[in-house]
């Protein structure tokens, strides 16, 4: 099993606003291309809408999109129902990009955290991360914050998983 769940998030875990990322920071976009490499993507339904439509489907990379629909259709993506039918359809190895429902519902079956801190606080942020509780979590690497070209004070926090909550991985 190796699934990342792959965010960034503001200094207060939020990710999103109005059904954007409310930041610029063009290098993390290059370590999201890194992060997801040649993989599976799975993202919810409304992060996929997200996509600017020349950008989706994510190229190079298998899309998978959830939705509870039975009648979606995302050209170039894969449309699944049920989160464990698309970790069991990529042998258990993706990234999950999210938003903040799809990051919750997958923490559970997370093996790596890839977090980008963004330095600045969101106002009206209506998506989060998940929390990161580090009984479960600890870091496995952090970068020093760096400045972006666009000025934003931005870094890379990888996690790995020391622990299954109590009742055990499922
Ligand atoms: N900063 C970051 O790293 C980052 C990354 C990704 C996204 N974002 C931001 O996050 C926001 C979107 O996040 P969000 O939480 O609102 O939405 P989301 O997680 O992208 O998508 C939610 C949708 O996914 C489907 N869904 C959720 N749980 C499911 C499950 N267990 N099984 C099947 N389908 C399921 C449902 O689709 P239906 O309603 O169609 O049933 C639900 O409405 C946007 O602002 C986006 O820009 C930020």
């Amino acid at each position: 099993m190796d699934i990342a769940l792959v965010w960034a998030q503001d200094r207060v875990g939020a990710i999103g606003r109005r059904g954007g990322i409310p930041w610029s920071v063009p290098e993390d976009m290059a370590h999201f291309k890194e992060a997801t490499g040649t993989g599976a993507v799975i993202m919810g339904r409304k992060t996929w809408e997200s996509l600017p439509e020349r950008f989706r489907p994510l190229p190079g990379r298998r899309n998978i999109v959830l939705t509870r629909s039975s009648d979606y259709a995302a050209d170039g993506a894969e449309v699944l129902r049920d989160l464990r039918a698309a970790l069991d359809l990529v042998g258990g190895v993706a990234s999950v990009i999210g938003g903040g429902e799809i990051y919750s519902a997958a923490m559970e079956h997370a093996t790596r955290l890839r977090v980008t801190e963004i330095g600045v606080l969101v106002d009206g942020a209506d998506a989060f991360a998940p929390a990161v509780d580090l009984a479960t979590w600890e870091q496995a690497t952090a970068t020093d914050w760096q400045r972006s070209r666009t000025g934003t004070l931005y870094r890379f926090v990888d996690y790995r998983r020391i622990a299954y909550p109590s009742a055990g991985p499922r």
